[in-house]
C-alpha cells in the first residue's frame, strides 16, 4: 500500500536529515585529517601514479617504480590507476595504509568504460537504445564487477558531445546531441555510484573530458578547439551540468586547448563554472599527463609553472605528470600557489574517499570470494546481453528481407569480422580476457534449422590489431574474394558483416576516411553482383559514410561493437527473436566531406533549398547537405504511426508549462518499441536557435494494433537558452513543434511563448 503522503513527506525529510549529518560528519572528519597533515603530505593526496610493478612480488629497488614505492610509504601518493584485482589492490593498499604516517586510504582508478571483465556495448552503441533504464542498468552491472576486483573508481561517462565521425572517441560518447547526452550522463552516474557511495557494489563516476574535447579540430585527437560562448553553453556543457547534478564525485579535464587555453589550466571552467557557479564538491583530476603537456601547448614554460597553472586553476590531482609531487610544495612557500587551494584540493580528494568508506575499511573493494563470485556471472552476461540487443539500429529493411526464416534456408556469412571474437570487445576493454566475445558466427549456429556457409572473403586488417594499433589496413589481398562470391551465389541469403575493427576506433584512433576500411567495399559489392539478397551487418565505433550500401543493399543492421554477448544479440536479432529498437544517436553522412555534420544545425541566411541551377546558396555542388542516415532513424520489425499532435494551448505565459501529446499506434503485425521524439524550433531569438532541437523521447513498448497517446511537457528548461554571455534566458516568441520517430519528418505544430504579465 502506498505512503500517505504526510508519511512520505516526513520519511523523506528524515532520509535528508540524515543525509546531512551524514556529510556534516564527513565535513568534520576531513578538516580534523587535514589538520594534522603536512604540506608534503597534502600535495601528495594530489598525485596519483600509474600501476607500476608487480605489487604483490617483491618492492622495486630501483628506477621510476622504487620511486613510486617510496612516495606510497612516505603518504606522498592519494590514487593509483591501472591497479586491479582484490590481491593486488589490497597489496598496494597495505603500503599506503600501514606504512605511511597518516594511513590515509588510496582511491583506485580505473577505466571501466563499457564494463570491466564482462563488456557491454561501447557508449555509442548504448546510447542508440535511447534507453535510459537499461542504460544506468549497464553502469550499475560494470561498477559492481570492477568494485569486486578492488576498484573505487572509473574514468567514466565520457560525456563530451562529438560531432565528427572522424574523431574515433566518438565511440566513449552518447553522440552528437546535448539533450539525449544529458540523459544518458545522468543514468551513467546514477548506474556507477547508485545510492550509496560507501556500498562494495558502487564506485565513484568521472564525467570528462571538461571541456570541448569532442571538438577538435579536423576530427583529430588531441588537436585544438575553437567555439563560442553559445556553442559552449548550448552544446558541450549541458551534459556536463547534469552530471554535476546528478551528484557526480569527480571530474576529468582534458587534452585540448579550449579558446587558446588548454584545459587542464582554464581557472574559467574549473574554478569559475565547475567549483563557483555550479557548485560542485568533488575534485577534478587531470587527464594523463596533461598537466605537463601545457609545456608542449606553449602554455607553461617549465614544469614548475605547469603545475602552478593546473592548481591555480582548480585541477585536484595531477595524473602521471609527476608535477604536483615535484613541483607544489616549491611552489607554495614561494607564494605562487595559495595554501589555500591546496586545501581545497585535499578536502575534495579526502571528501570522497570518505564516502567511499575507505576510512572505514580500506580493503572493503578486496575481498577475494565477492571478486570469485561476481566476475563473469551468469547475471553480468545477462545484462551485456540485454543492452547489446537494445542497442542494434535497424538502418534498413526493404521487403521485409529480415528477420531471417530460421529453417530452410542457405546462408553465406562472410566476412572476417564475422568470425572474430575480440574485435566486437571495441575499444577500451583493458580488463576483457583478449577474444571473449561470441562472435556472429559462433551465434549463428544455435539456429540449427539453416546450413551456413562461412567465408573471410578479407581482413578488415593486417598485423597484430592491438591496443598500440600497429594495424595496418589491408588494401591488397583478395584473394578470398573468390570463395565469398560463390558461396553468396549458391545461397538463399548473404549476410556480409563488415566495418571497422575494434581498435579501429578509440582513444588515437582518427580516420580522414568514413568508408568501409581495407576492400571491404569491394568485397560487398562483388558479393552483391552475385546475389542481391544482402543483409549487410556493420560492426563499427563512429558513424560510417556508406552511400553505395544504402542506396543498393536490401537490409542494412548497425551492430556497434557489442561487447561480450555481441554475437548471441546479433543472431537474435536477425532472426526475429528480438525485435530491434535503437535509434541512432548520431547523423550518419554521406560522405566525409560533409562533416561535421550534425541535426541540431543552426540555418544559414541561404538555406539549402531546391533550388536547380542556381549557385549561390549554401551546399554542396558534388553532394546533397542531407545525411545517409539522420540523428534518431532506427526502424522496427513493425510499423508505427504518429497521429493526433495536440498542444495543451495555443500559448503559453514564460514559467508555465505546455503539454504536447500524439497518439502512437503500432500499424504492424508484432510487437515493438518506438522512440517517440519531440523536437523544437524557437523561431527567432537573440542568439539563433538550432533548426531542431530534441527536448524529449519516450520509449513505447506496444502489441500490434495497439495505441498509446504519449506526452511531453515543455517548460522553461526546454525553452531556454544560453546567451552569448553563457546566461541561461528564456525568451517570448514563436516555437514549432515537431513529434516523430527521427529528426527528419513527423508531425508539426506551433506555440506562442509570451512574456508573464508582471
Ligand atoms: C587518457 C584518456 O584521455 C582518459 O579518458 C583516460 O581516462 C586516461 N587516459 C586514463 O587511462
Amino acid at each position: 500500500m502506498p505512503l500517505p503522503i504526510k508519511m512520505l513527506a516526513g520519511a523523506m525529510l528524515l532520509f535528508s536529515l540524515s543525509l546531512h549529518s551524514q556529510s556534516m560528519e564527513i565535513e568534520q572528519k576531513v578538516e580534523e585529517l587535514l589538520s594534522k597533515m603536512t604540506l608534503e603530505e597534502k600535495i601528495g593526496q594530489m598525485n596519483q601514479y600509474n600501476g607500476f610493478w608487480n605489487a604483490t612480488g617483491p618492492a622495486p629497488q630501483d628506477g621510476l617504480a622504487a620511486d613510486k614505492y617510496e612516495h606510497l610509504q612516505k603518504g606522498w601518493v592519494g590514487s593509483m590507476l591501472n591497479v586491479r584485482g582484490t590481491e593486488e589492490v589490497r597489496a598496494v593498499q597495505k603500503i599506503a595504509v600501514e606504512e605511511s604516517r597518516l594511513g590515509i586510504p588510496l582511491i583506485i582508478g580505473f577505466d571501466v568504460i563499457h564494463g570491466y571483465k564482462t563488456i557491454s556495448p561501447i557508449p555509442l552503441a548504448e546510447s542508440a537504445s535511447w534507453d535510459l533504464e537499461a542504460i544506468e542498468k549497464s553502469a550499475a552491472m560494470a561498477a559492481k564487477e570492477a568494485a569486486a576486483a578492488g576498484i573505487n573508481w572509473t574514468f567514466a561517462p565520457m560525456v563530451d558531445i562529438s560531432r565528427d565521425a572522424r574523431w574515433g572517441r566518438v565511440m566513449e560518447g552518447a553522440g552528437e546531441d546535448p539533450y539525449l547526452g544529458s540523459k544518458i550522463a545522468v543514468a551513467r552516474v546514477r548506474g556507477f555510484q547508485g545510492d550509496d557511495l560507501s556500498s562494495p557494489g558502487t564506485i565513484a563516476a568521472c564525467a570528462k573530458h571538461f571541456a570541448g574535447y569532442g571538438f577538435a579540430e579536423g576530427g583529430r585527437d588531441y588537436n585544438t578547439t575553437d567555439v563560442g560562448t553559445a556553442t559552449l553553453y548550448n552544446q558541450i556543457l549541458p551534459p556536463f551540468k547534469a552530471a554535476v547534478d546528478a551528484n557526480v564525485r569527480t571530474f576529468m579535464n582534458g587534452f585540448n586547448l579550449l579558446n587558446g587555453v588548454p584545459v587542464t589550466g582554464s581557472k574559467m571552467l574549473q574554478r569559475d563554472i565547475l567549483k563557483g557557479e555550479w557548485k560542485f564538491d568533488g575534485f577534478v583530476v587531470s587527464d594523463w599527463g596533461s598537466i605537463g603537456e601545457m609545456i608542449d601547448h606553449g602554455y607553461a614554460a617549465d614544469g614548475a609553472q605547469a603545475a602552478e597553472l593546473a592548481a591555480n586553476a582548480g585541477s585536484d590531482m595531477d595524473m602521471e605528470s609527476y608535477l604536483y609531487v615535484s613541483e607544489l610544495a616549491e611552489l607554495v612557500r614561494a607564494g605562487k600557489v595559495d595554501e589555500a587551494h591546496i586545501d581545497d584540493a585535499v578536502r575534495r580528494i579526502l571528501r570522497v574517499k570518505y564516502e567511499l568508506g575507505l576510512f572505514d575499511d580500506p580493503y572493503r573493494y578486496c575481498d577475494a570470494e565477492r571478486e570469485a563470485e561476481v566476475t563473469g556471472s551468469e547475471e553480468l552476461e545477462e545484462a551485456a546481453l540485454d543492452m547489446a540487443r537494445k542497442s542494434i539500429v535497424l538502418l534498413k529493411n526493404d521487403n521485409d528481407l529480415l528477420p531471417l526464416a530460421k529453417t530452410g534456408q542457405k546462408i553465406a556469412l562472410i566476412g572476417a569480422l564475422a568470425a572474430d571474437n575480440n574485435s566486437p570487445l571495441g575499444s577500451w576493454r583493458i580488463a576483457a580476457e583478449d577474444s571473449s566475445a561470441v562472435s556472429v558466427l559462433q551465434a549463428m549456429q544455435f539456429y540449427e534449422g539453416n546450413t551456413i556457409t562461412y567465408e573471410k572473403g578479407a581482413d578488415v586488417a593486417v598485423g597484430p590489431v592491438s591496443f598500440v594499433m600497429e594495424t595496418k589496413i589491408n588494401t591488397t589481398d583478395k584473394s578470398g574474394f573468390d570463395a565469398a562470391v560463390a558461396a553468396a551465389k549458391g545461397a538463399d541469403v548473404a549476410v556480409l558483416v563488415l566495418g571497422e575493427h575494434g581498435f579501429q576506433s578509440g582513444e588515437g584512433r582518427s580516420r580522414t576516411e568514413l568508408g568501409l576500411p581495407g576492400v571491404q567495399q569491394e568485397l560487398l559489392e562483388a558479393v552483391y553482383a552475385a546475389n542481391p539478397n544482402v543483409v549487410l551487418v556493420l560492426q563499427n565505433g563512429r558513424p560510417l559514410a556508406l552511400p553505395w550500401a544504402a542506396e543498393n543493399v536490401p537490409a542494412i543492421v548497425e551492430a556497434w561493437h557489442l561487447g561480450t554477448m555481441s554475437g548471441h544479440a546479433i543472431a537474435q536479432v536477425l532472426y526475429g527473436d528480438y525485435n530491434p529498437s535503437g535509434k541512432l544517436p548520431v547523423s550518419f553522412p554521406r560522405s566525409v566531406g560533409q562533416v561535421p555534420m550534425f541535426y541540431n544545425q543552426h540555418s544559414t541566411g541561404r538555406p539549402a533549398g531546391d533550388q536547380p541551377g542556381i549557385v549561390f546558396w549554401s551546399h554542396y555542388i558534388d553532394e546533397s547537405n542531407e545525411p545517409l542516415f539522420p540523428f534518431g532513424h532506427g526502424l522496427s520489425y513493425t510499423d508505427f504511426e504518429y497521429s493526433e499532435l495536440q498542444l495543451s494551448s495555443e500559448s503559453v505565459a514564460v514559467g508555465e508549462e505546455l503539454t504536447v501529446s500524439v497518439k502512437l499506434t503500432n500499424t504492424g503485425s508484432r510487437k515493438g518499441k518506438e522512440v517517440a521524439q519531440l523536437y523544437i524550433h524557437d523561431r527567432y531569438a537573440s542568439v539563433v536557435r538550432p533548426v531542431k532541437e530534441l527536448k524529449g523521447f519516450e520509449l513505447v513498448e506496444l502489441e500490434a494494433g495497439e495505441s498509446k497517446t504519449v506526452e511531453f511537457t515543455l517548460g522553461r528548461e526546454e525553452l531556454s537558452f544560453y546567451n552569448q554571455k553563457g546566461e541561461q534566458v528564456i525568451e517570448p516568441g514563436m516555437f514549432s513543434v515537431m513529434v516523430g520517430g527521427s529528426s527528419v519528418g513527423g508531425l508539426e505544430a506551433g506555440f506562442e511563448l509570451k512574456a508573464t504579465e508582471n
